[in-house]
């Protein structure tokens, strides 16, 4: 199937799959000869990741850092030039998911475990574009866990924190029923933390910032500056 041109449901809605690459396309589309791209992580960036592969077969001149090692792995595969980390570097445009946004464009990140270098990456970036399905878009952030990264020697301490914060924490396993403790590509672990609806998302990272062992948190506040949302079958551009 051509990534850019998804075929609709028999009932014409298109499924969240679908919807990603709409979104993926649509961000290909802000990439231009020359940039210096952040690559994101999770199934939404992996479409934008695919599609931007093909465009750099037929010709377009990129490079690109990724936020992680899997979506380095399939960069690397699709031929795209790819770029070490090193002082100075900054990025034209960092194209990523997000588990949630809100209107303003406050994003929860992590579900895939890649928080810590997406942060690290998208704060070097001159321009954060967010990519997601009409899943993402929610008026008050919080129905998605917020994943932590934690360094492993703090985990019991962290976990008493966040229940001081009236978080419920849950350590992330390596696949649902497994024995053995997710780890991140830096080999923290992730803790995903049920807050409730988060009406005050800024103080939250304020707090979550104090407490020693956790290199940090999936709230990214006033990093995007913008969004591509599918709804009925349109890509929508939003800006905080
Ligand atoms: C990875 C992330 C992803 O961007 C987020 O989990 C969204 O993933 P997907 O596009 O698969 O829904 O933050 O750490």
């Amino acid at each position: 199937m051509n990534p850019a041109a998804p075929s609709p449901s028999p009932t014409g809605a298109l499924t969240l799959a679908q919807e990603k690459q709409v979104a993926a396309a649509a961000a290909l589309r802000w990439v231009r000869d020359g940039m210096l791209l952040g690559l994101g992580t999770g199934s939404t960036s992996a479409q934008f990741i695919i599609q931007l592969g093909a465009a750099v077969q037929n010709g377009l001149k990129v490079q690109g850092t990724a936020t992680s090692m899997a979506s380095e792995a399939l960069a690397r595969q699709l031929g795209i030039p790819l770029v070490e980390p090193r002082r100075g570097l900054r990025f034209d445009l960092a194209v990523d998911g997000a588990d949630e946004l809100d209107g303003q464009l406050r994003l929860i990140k992590g579900g895939g475990g890649a928080l810590l270098r997406e942060k690290v990456l998208e704060t070097a970036s001159n321009y954060l574009l967010v990519i997601g399905d009409s899943s993402k878009l929610v008026p008050v952030l919080g129905r998605f866990p917020l994943p932590l990264e934690v360094v492993p020697f703090a985990l019991p301490w962290v976990l008493d924190a966040v229940e001081a914060l009236g978080g419920a924490p849950v350590v992330r396993m390596a696949q649902s029923g497994a024995a053995d403790y997710y780890l991140s590509d830096q080999k923290n672990l992730i803790v995903d933390c049920h807050f409730g609806q988060i009406t005050d998302a800024e103080q939250l990272a304020t707090r979550l910032k104090t407490i020693p062992g956790i290199v940090e948190h999936g709230l990214f506040l006033g990093l995007a500056k913008a969004a591509i949302v599918v709804r009925d079958g349109a890509a929508l551009v939003l800006r905080p």
